[in-house]
């Protein structure tokens, strides 16, 4: 190839390159948008609040930065060279002090008058969440004062305000639901409150937001919001005993292995609660706090080798049971609705 055609050629090719990375940018930031984990499709009053915030901030720093670059240009381009220096004294006033304070005072009170609204009282319902490593304890206090425990799974009435009271025993966590409500930390000692008010039935995603440990980035969970008659009627449902219609088997052997001493199951002589209550775990969307699928597969797996799938659990491996004992387990887990 002769230098002549490589001039020609060369800006072709970058060419292609930047429009390529332009439109995988703006793929990757429109797929950002959506989601059942995304704030920007808010499906909560304090997310609707906080994706406004997002974008009158986004509106000011474009403006900002158009401003500083249109004076960056003008000094570079239009006119460059020395200017007097009572313009340059009017600019450093203006530009370093006066419009920053009014800017960002601005910003401010509009920050701060979003937060009363977002720490009005619930509507009844309340909801005790603790941090565990690594996952969900989580525990319903219905209105009349009846108390429901189940773990790695939130679900809430639409159209309601739902207190969350938030704990951890051991290090620091935060609960973000992202499409619902911003985040709040879980600090030992202290109980944490945050209020939920999800406006749209459907399923969504939340996270722990604070490192807490080596499976911090698996520490996840489902949150369904429902209508709220079909939520009172799965309440009480989830309130009574485990009902199951798998084989006897799974529950012996569920029992004879131990794994009573550290879950409960309603219904059962299995009543440890030093891991997560799968009193209904057949109806939850995943195991493993928002990790895996809740499929027998993945059950198996997970008892089996919990540490390969949550680096860190407490829970010890059950791979040296039986390959037959693991699936009966699994089985009626899942079961378990
Ligand atoms: Cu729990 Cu990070």
């Amino acid at each position: 190839m002769t230098s002549q055609t490589t001039r020609a050629r060369r800006p072709r090719p970058n060419g292609v390159v930047l429009r390529a990375a332009a439109i995988a940018g703006a793929g990757l930031l429109a797929g950002g948008c959506d989601g059942p984990q995304s704030m920007l499709n808010p499906a909560g009053t304090e997310a609707e609040r906080v994706a406004e915030l997002f974008k009158v901030m986004l509106v000011g720093a474009v403006l900002i930065w158009a401003a500083v670059i249109g004076l960056a240009v003008y000094a570079a381009v239009v006119r460059p060279g020395a200017h007097p220096e009572r313009h340059a004294s009017a600019l450093i006033v203006c530009g370093g002090a006066l419009v920053p304070t009014v800017i960002l005072g601005a910003l401010l009170t509009y920050g701060l008058q979003l937060m009363p609204s977002l720490r009005a009282e619930s509507d009844g319902l309340r909801v005790t969440v603790t941090g565990e490593q690594f996952w969900w304890r989580v525990r319903y206090t219905t209105p009349d004062g009846a108390e429901v425990t189940a773990a790695n799974e939130l679900r809430l009435p639409a159209g309601a305000r739902v207190e969350l009271l938030l704990d951890s025993p051991e290090v620091i966590h935060s609960l973000w639901v992202p499409a619902i409500a911003g985040k709040m930390d879980m600090v030992p000692g202290r109980t944490t409150r945050l209020v939920l008010e999800p406006t749209r039935p459907g399923l969504y995603r939340g996270v722990c937001a604070e490192f807490c440990g080596p499976s911090h980035a698996l520490m996840a969970f489902a949150v369904e919001v429902m209508e709220p008659a079909r939520f009172d009627e799965w309440l009480r449902r989830e309130a009574g005993p485990a009902t199951a219609d798998a084989p006897e088997a799974g529950r012996r052997l569920f029992l004879a292995h131990g794994c009573g001493a550290c879950h409960t199951v309603r219904g059962t002589e299995a009543n440890g609660v030093v891991g997560p209550d799968l009193t209904r775990i057949g109806s939850r969307h995943t195991i493993a706090a928002g990790i895996l699928e809740n499929t027998q597969e993945n059950r198996e797996r997970f008892i089996a080798e919990p540490d390969a799938v949550k680096p860190g659990v407490r829970m010890p491996g059950f791979a040296m049971l039986p390959a037959p004992d693991v699936a009966a387990i699994a089985s009626w887990l899942g079961d378990l609705r």
